[in-house]
């Protein structure tokens, strides 16, 4: 009664633009520690074929976090995932990491795979819940520390095994952030 609350608006997940880098090397800075340069990010955008990226925004407005993968023939790998320290825990990763296998679907991949710190039990849990398993690791891959990369891959994107995954987890996404949307991540 009475309530002139605008309605609570879904966060939104849209593909990545070279205005976004500044907030994006922002979000970056406070999600890893290092990080890219300026540089790197706009040659992403603008000079590499390959590479697709999105953010996520938050109800109120504000990049909350950024994925990104380079299609590479039949495959799709996942070059970063990261949300703001702050903004952890609520799904927005899942929101994420949906949208990037969305993308890899759209764009034909057979499937996903990806390289992950050995520490990182966050990101292992969540890319696990999107059905990438581990098949190896890169030995002291990471240069500051020396640490292993554990390498996980998903089944065939368009099994249907994998379909009935990534319906299950869209239902659930749908239910708690409703209006999400997927389906504009593609080229224009
Ligand atoms: C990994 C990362 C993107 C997860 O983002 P997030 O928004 O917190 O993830 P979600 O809230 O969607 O979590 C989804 C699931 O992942 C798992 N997960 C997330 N954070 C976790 C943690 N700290 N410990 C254990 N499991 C965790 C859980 O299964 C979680 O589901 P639940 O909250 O229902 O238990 C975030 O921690 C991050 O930005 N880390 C730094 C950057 C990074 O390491 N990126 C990955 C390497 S490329």
């Amino acid at each position: 009664m009475g309530n002139t609350e605008p309605p609570c608006e879904a966060p939104r997940l849209r593909r990545m633009s070279p205005e976004d880098v500044p907030i994006v090397m922002a979000v970056e800075q406070a999600a890893y520690s290092g990080g890219w340069p300026v540089t790197a990010f706009e040659r992403e955008l603008t000079g590499n074929g390959m590479a697709r990226y999105i953010v996520l925004e938050g109800t109120g407005g504000g990049i909350k976090g950024f994925a990104g993968l380079w299609l590479m023939v039949d495959e799709a790998h996942v070059v970063t995932v990261a949300v703001l320290p702050e903004e952890r825990r609520q799904g927005l990763g899942r929101l994420l990491v949906h949208g990037l296998v969305e993308l890899a679907i759209e764009h034909g991949m057979s499937v996903a795979t990806l390289e992950v710190r050995q520490s990182n039990e966050a990101a292992r849990a969540l890319y696990r819940e999107y059905g990438f398993y581990e098949v190896g690791e890169r030995k002291r891959y990471y240069s500051d520390n020396r640490e292993n990369a554990v390498i996980m891959t998903t089944e065939e994107l368009r099994s249907p095994a994998y379909q009935r995954r990534l319906e299950g987890l869209a239902t659930e996404l749908r239910r708690r952030f409703p209006g999400i949307e997927f389906g504009d991540l593609s080229d224009e």
